[in-house]
């Protein structure tokens, strides 16, 4: 098992002989390597079970540090990165040779992002080196939001997770590439919402297929991601909607008619920030916990609710095809 701790000196040392660590930041829990040692990100990817096509965010203690490793391309850039940073938006920006090809999938842009959590912006600073982190899951499963749910799936395969509770926003960064001209391009809609972004930039679309069944927009975006062991089925109109048995319930605001086995209520005054803090670990205890099939309604289609309505959308496409011993 992994030794959980808050100490970050001994983490920030740990990523700098190049072995794994795994971090709350505010959105969800990241397993870190050393962005600049090849062997330690490829490390990431034999943790995780992750294809070596789905490219990796860099994090950052401050976004001093950017010119270290990515160039500028757009004159919103600065502009973006006082608004939202520390925060939840990653940014897409073309990269450094020091940026080893296993970081970008061989791609000329790197992700990087500053996090706002207090503890992961002090493992940054102590560690030093820019720091490549997943979400720390299994490759396509449910995203961890405790340090728990980090050992409970990776626990056996790294040594570190530095524990910084509940995260606070729950779903991951929202992944962001901006032209010179300000023409925004949303690759996974995340923490910083359609309509924070427009404050800053002239136009934001979200790339095609964020919206449809259609093919994947960022390498890593594959339909099938977030996915329980047990099948999930979107439910638009539960009163069209035949009864099911052993069924439990994923919902927004009030559980609705029939008879389920479990309901989880996400956020009862309707938040959708309160519903994005609680998605996760919601997710996974319906699917430990008793019944067959998970049904759930689809959010809003504003605000984080486009962010929660892909994670759901790629959970039900998912879902269902993991063995339940696994
Ligand atoms: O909130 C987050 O972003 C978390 C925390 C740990 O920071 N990290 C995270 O990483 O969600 P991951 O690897 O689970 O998702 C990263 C997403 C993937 O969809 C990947 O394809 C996309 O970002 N991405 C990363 N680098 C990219 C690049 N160079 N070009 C296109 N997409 C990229
Ligand atoms: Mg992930």
């Amino acid at each position: 098992m992994a030794t959980i701790t808050t100490d970050t000196g001994l983490c920030a040392q740990a990523l700098r002989v190049g072995k794994l660590v795994a971090f709350g930041t505010e959105t969800v829990y990241g397993l870190g390597a050393n962005a600049l040692d090849p062997q330690a990100v490829a490390r990431i990817f034999a943790a995780k079970d992750r294809p070596e096509f789905d490219p990796l965010i860099v994090h950052l203690a401050h976004a001093k540090q950017v010119p270290t490793i990515a160039d500028v391309n757009s004159p919103y850039i600065p502009t973006l990165v006082e608004r939202f940073w520390p925060g939840p938006l990653t940014l897409l920006l073309p990269r450094k040779d020091c940026i080893p090809d296993l970081v970008t999938s061989g791609l000329p842009e790197v992700g990087v992002r500053v996090p706002r959590h207090p503890l992961a912006l002090e493992l940054l600073s102590a560690a030093g080196i820019p720091v490549a982190a997943p979400s720390a899951n299994l490759f396509g499963r449910i995203s961890p939001t405790t340090a728990q749910h980090v050992q409970d799936q990776l626990g056996n395969r790294i040594d570190w997770i530095l524990d910084g509770g509940s995260c606070q926003v729950g779903i991951e960064s929202t992944v962001l590439r901006v032209d010179a001209d300000g023409h925004g391009t949303v690759l996974r809609p995340g923490g910083v919402t359609l309509e924070d972004l427009q404050t800053v930039l002239p136009q934001v679309t979200l790339a095609p297929g964020l919206l449809e069944s259609q093919a994947a927009a960022s390498p890593g975006q594959l339909l099938k991601h977030y996915a329980p062991r047990k099948p999930l089925r979107i439910v638009s109109d539960w009163s069209a909607h035949p009864t099911v048995t052993n069924a439990v319930g994923l919902v927004l605001d009030s559980p609705p008619p029939g008879t389920f086995v479990a309901i989880e209520v996400l956020a009862p005054d309707s938040s959708l920030v309160t519903a994005a803090a609680n998605f996760f670990a919601a997710l996974r205890r319906l699917d430990a916990g008793p019944g067959e099939v998970i049904l759930a309604e689809p959010f809003p289609q504003y605000g984080l609710g486009i962010a929660l309505n892909d994670r759901l959308r790629r959970a039900a496409t998912g879902s269902g095809e993991i063995s339940r011993t696994d």
